[in-house]
């Protein structure tokens, strides 16, 4: 049987990878957080320069582990890449065509081998355009910011309200006026928005999307 693909798009902190997260395991699919591989890079190209952007297939390698670690070149990195500074440089990173592409050859590759639900700005318009199922996930700016907050105190980090909502626009503005895919909603794609769904319900009606359209 040929690998079915769901593409979960949408601003910053929507509610997309949690709610992706849970998807994935209920339906048994990979999960692919690809906000986290251009996180990826971004750390590496702060360390390194942006120089190894030329050749970046001989510099960076990227897997995931069975808990949805993520690896750089061997290294668990799953931490280092939500920090303030990968954050404050992955718009400009992810708005380089090389690094876009090199991304996005391996994301289709992974959907190529296995059943998919793949997250991030441009799956269901550039990465999966056949994807079976599209997903526009969206929230107001003042949800998504107190759902960071949460987040951040989670972690550990001091954060105020008014900076995270500031971030969260900023991120969103660069991420959607960029030339290549930027983020839009694909014209089939589903809109959903999670400002006053719980995880459950926003969970549930994804089930029933999918449900629905391959007929199980
Ligand atoms: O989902 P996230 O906030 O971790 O994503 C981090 C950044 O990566 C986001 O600001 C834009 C970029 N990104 C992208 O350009 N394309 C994707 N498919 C996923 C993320």
């Amino acid at each position: 049987m040929s690998q079915i693909s769901i593409a979960i798009d949408g601003p910053a902190a929507a509610g997309k990878s949690t709610i992706a997260k849970r998807v994935a395991k209920k339906l048994q699919f990979l999960y692919i957080d690809t906000g986290a591989m251009y996180r990826a890079v971004t750390l590496y190209v702060l360390e390194h320069g942006d120089k190894i952007i030329e050749n970046i297939s001989e510099h960076i390698d990227i897997t995931f582990g069975i808990n949805d670690e993520v690896y750089l070149n061997g290294t668990d990195v799953s931490k280092e890449i939500r920090s303030p500074e990968v954050t404050n440089s992955v718009s400009r990173v992810s708005a380089i065509g090389e690094v876009r592409s090199y991304l996005v050859d391996m994301q289709r590759k992974i959907s190529r081998t296995d059943s998919v639900v793949m997250d991030g700005r441009d799956i269901g318009t550039t990465v999966l355009p056949d994807a079976e199922v599209k997903i526009f996930m969206q929230a107001s700016p003042e949800v998504r910011a107190k759902r960071r907050l949460l987040e951040e105190t989670a972690r550990g980090n001091t954060i105020d309200l008014q900076t995270l909502t500031d971030e969260i626009i900023r991120r969103d503005q660069i991420d959607s006026t960029r030339e290549i895919s930027p983020l839009v909603q694909a014209d089939d794609a589903i809109l959903l928005d999670t400002s006053y769904l719980s995880i459950e319900e926003a969970e549930d009606k994804i089930i029933q999307l999918v449900e629905d359209k391959l007929e199980v």
